[in-house]
């Protein structure tokens, strides 16, 4: 194929270490074709898949089942994370030999699919993975701490206090942020915060970096975007999300704390619903997470036209970091930052506005309706195939492979 790169600029294709893609068990919110799609589109070349599936990805079957659904679909490289379980802890060691690229601990989780292990699992799991050499992605949030101050809160008849606690108890996070990078020091594992939403947890990352922790942290654009006084606007039960965006003045030090890298990485937790999930009466049953696979480059690059950042600060938490923390090193000792000319070609003259409609999740609910854009992806490019063309997915399902890590 030609291409014609007249006036635009050139990038590595974005490096996305944290995405809920769904199969097996919740087609009906994404498949793994309208998920790598959405990332083709949105200028991710690859992906790094979360666990908490139907089953849940914490055996080598699990493993290998996910494996088989993702390379029959995907259009863009991933990664696949195994869960690290209270029970499983003597496979993790088979799964990492079976492919697992990192593995993913909740800390915090309502879901019974990925319960929470206590924290004499997490020491052993974090001395497994220390020896393995592989990454452990945490959900650190300290959800039974939530859960028991909550049901105080409820049989007291103090329902609107409750429904509000997770914002305002970000203590919650803060606690399992840095019961993790103790954890980690102990053990000498390397370690993950995903999802960083509140500017608390800043000193206490400086403090485990300063003292030689492994710890990397990534942010997402709904923390970087967003607060709780978007609620009025699109209703604070849709705005639900774990861990929840935050009131005004976190964005602000999230941002300053990506930009002078004490945040290491822009990942978006890509978790799609469908939009019925995400609009019931009370909050509780309210499906948390929103897309963001292919919107989260469009929304940094309006910031890049803005100048509010440099395009090479973008590339940097976009696709070195990531590369970097996860062992993204596809010719001995090269990082894969735009290595197997896996590419994305920027039209930064292009304006235009995020809207559902035009997404290609299946849980389209997106919190951006409208957002101006100032720059777009026109092609992406993985292993020199174009997968995208302005704005259109163009791969053959199946071109998508599972990456290598080198630990
Ligand atoms: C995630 C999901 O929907 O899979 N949702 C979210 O709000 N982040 C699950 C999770 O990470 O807790
Ligand atoms: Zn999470
Ligand atoms: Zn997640």
């Amino acid at each position: 194929e030609t291409i014609d790169a007249a006036g635009l600029h050139v990038i590595p294709g974005a490096i996305d270490v944290h995405v809920h893609f769904r199969e097996p068990g919740f087609s009906h919110k994404e498949t793994w074709t309208s998920a790598t799609q959405a990332a083709a589109v949105g200028g991710v070349t690859t992906v790094f898949d979360m666990p908490n599936t139907n089953p849940p990805t914490a055996s080598v079957a699990a493993l290998d089942q996910k494996h088989a659904i993702a390379g029959a679909q995907a259009i863009v490289d991933y990664g696949l994370y195994g869960l690290i379980g209270e029970h499983n802890l003597d496979q993790l060691e088979a799964m990492a030999q079976a492919g697992a690229a990192s593995f993913k601990l909740y800390m915090g989780s309502e879901n019974p699919l990925v319960p929470c292990p206590p924290d004499g699992a997490i020491v052993e799991a974090f001395e497994i993975l220390a020896r393995l050499g592989l990454r452990c992605t945490v959900h650190a949030e300290n959800t039974p701490l939530l859960a028991w101050r909550g049901d105080k809160l409820r049989a007291a008849g103090r329902t609107d206090a409750a429904a509000h606690l997770e914002q305002h108890i970000d203590l919650a996070a803060v606690e399992a942020v840095s019961r993790t990078a103790i954890f980690a020091e102990w053990t000498g594992a390397k370690v993950h915060i995903a999802h960083e939403s509140t500017r608390h947890s800043l000193p206490h990352i400086r403090f485990a970096k300063d003292r030689g922790v492994d710890l990397t942290v990534e942010t997402c654009p709904h923390y970087l975007f967003l607060s709780t006084d978007e609620g009025a606007r699109l209703g604070d039960n849709f705005m639900r999300v774990k861990p929840p965006v935050r009131e005004p003045g976190h964005a602000g030090p999230l941002w300053d704390a990506l930009l002078d890298g004490t945040i290491d990485i822009i990942s978006t937790d890509h978790a799609p619903h469908l939009r019925s999930e995400k609009t019931r009466d009370v909050i509780w049953d309210c499906a948390p997470g929103f897309p963001g696979v292919e919107t989260s480059m469009v929304l940094m690059l309006a910031e890049v036209s803005r100048g509010r950042l440099t395009l090479g600060q973008y590339v940097r938490m976009a696709c070195e970091a990531p590369a970097k923390a996860f062992g993204l090193f596809p010719t001995k000792g090269v990082l894969a930052v735009g290595a197997d000319a896996d590419i994305v070609l920027l039209d930064m003259t292009k304006t235009g506005r995020i809207s559902a409609a035009g997404l290609h999740s299946i849980g389209n609910a997106t919190p951006f309706e409208g957002f101006p854009l100032h720059g777009l992806p026109v092609r992406t490019l993985v292993r020199g195939r174009t997968v995208a063309l302005e704005g259109r997915p163009v791969g053959t399902p199946g071109w998508g492979r599972p990456v290598t890590v080198a630990c």
